[in-house]
């Protein structure tokens, strides 16, 4: 018996086997964690609205609060309801009222309903909410849990005690991941670490995804390359490889060199140019320039997303840069003719620091 629940643990994707338990083992949202105690404690738990992107640990806190405060009676004092499978107005009405307006025999207490995900619920929906929560007020807490906080109607949103959930501080990430590196007994490069960690933009989910797949992959040792093939992201020297042939090349040519990179390693566009944009921060250009560069490439990616052609937006990107390093050159001239504009305001500076 024991051997199975070992075995069934163990078999487990890391983000349910290391998920918190207790408040204690959350990492980061410190405030949030001291906040919440002292109101259990004092038992004047509010309504909650947990809100802030996704792997931050909104559910994990609100799963840790209801372990602390009922133990062992935790299944029948607390409702998990998901608003994505279950968002219609019938459901609210009916479940919640049926499981909040209950009192059990001998037990007492106030009941928790946690509502997650609820920014897919319809506002009508949120409006049925809005009554069930003035309703069953003696007798259950509600916590709303959403990624954006504006999707949620504003008199729900003053019923309730907000709390945001920020990205995790890699520094923060780092220590638990390294705990589960050694659990796990992986072998991991430093560069591997950083991969996981930067590729991860302090999702604590998705860090352990990228963590657990590029370790079985690659049989436990995850090193720079591991990550990357795992993603399918484009690595520094693919980047540098792609500036180089935008900054560098003909037309044609920077078009052909990106593709060839795109078809061998199997690089999306969309991650490519997500890439590009970190990368672009650290060259220097004339305001204007970046701008206009910055404001074709989100062109190029909003267009990815509604499903246009890659090569056409592949297109579209190579001569964004070229217009752009048209608009260098002629700064460059423009200084070297000793035109108003001063040599160190003029169109470029491109530092290879990156
Ligand atoms: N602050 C944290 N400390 C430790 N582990 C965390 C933390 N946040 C997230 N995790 C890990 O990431 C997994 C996902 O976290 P959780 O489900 O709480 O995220 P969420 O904020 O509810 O995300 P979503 O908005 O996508 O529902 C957890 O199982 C846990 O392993
Ligand atoms: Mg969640």
């Amino acid at each position: 018996m024991a051997d199975k629940l070992q075995e069934e643990t163990e078999a487990l994707p890391w983000i349910e086997k290391y998920r918190p338990q207790k408040l204690d083992d959350l990492v980061a949202h410190d405030e949030i964690v001291a906040t919440i105690r002292k109101l259990v404690d004092a038992n004047r738990l509010p309504h909650l609205l947990f809100y802030g992107p996704p792997g931050t640990g909104k559910t994990s806190t609100i799963l840790a609060v209801a372990r602390e405060m009922y133990g062992s009676s935790m299944r029948s004092m607390v409702l998990e309801m998901n608003a994505s499978d279950a968002r219609g107005i019938d459901t609210v009405r009916n479940e919640i009222s049926n499981f909040a307006g209950t009192r059990k025999l001998f037990s007492t207490g106030i009941k928790l309903v946690i509502l997650d995900e609820a920014d897919n619920m319809t506002k009508d929906a949120q409006m049925a909410l809005r009554r069930v929560i003035e309703k069953y007020a003696s007798n259950a807490r509600f916590c709303i849990i959403c990624n954006y906080a504006s999707k949620i109607i504003p008199a729900l949103q003053s019923r309730c005690t907000r709390f945001r959930f920020a990205p995790l501080k890699t520094q923060l990430v780092v220590g638990r991941v390294k705990e589960i590196i050694a659990k796990e007994e992986l072998e991991v490069s430093e560069a591997g670490l950083d991969a996981v960690l930067k590729l991860g933009e302090g999702d604590m989910r998705k860090v352990l995804n990228i963590l657990q797949s590029s370790s079985l992959a690659n049989n436990r040792k995850v090193d720079e390359a591991a990550v990357y093939r795992c993603t399918g992201k484009p690595t520094a020297a693919d980047i540098l490889a792609c500036r180089s042939a935008l900054f560098s090349e003909s037309v044609s040519e920077a078009f052909q060199t990106m593709r060839n990179l795109q078809v061998t390693k199997g690089l999306a566009l969309v991650d490519i140019l997500q890439a590009l944009h970190e990368d672009l921060k650290a060259v220097k250009f004339a305001p204007s320039t970046r701008v206009q560069l910055l404001k074709h490439m989100a062109e190029i990616e909003y267009n990815l997303a509604s499903g246009t052609s890659e090569t056409l937006q592949l297109g579209a990107l190579v001569g964004a840069f070229f217009i752009s390093r048209r608009q260098m050159q002629d700064g460059v001239a423009a200084a070297a003719a000793g035109s108003s504009s001063s040599a160190s305001s003029s169109a470029m500076e491109i530092s290879n620091a990156a």
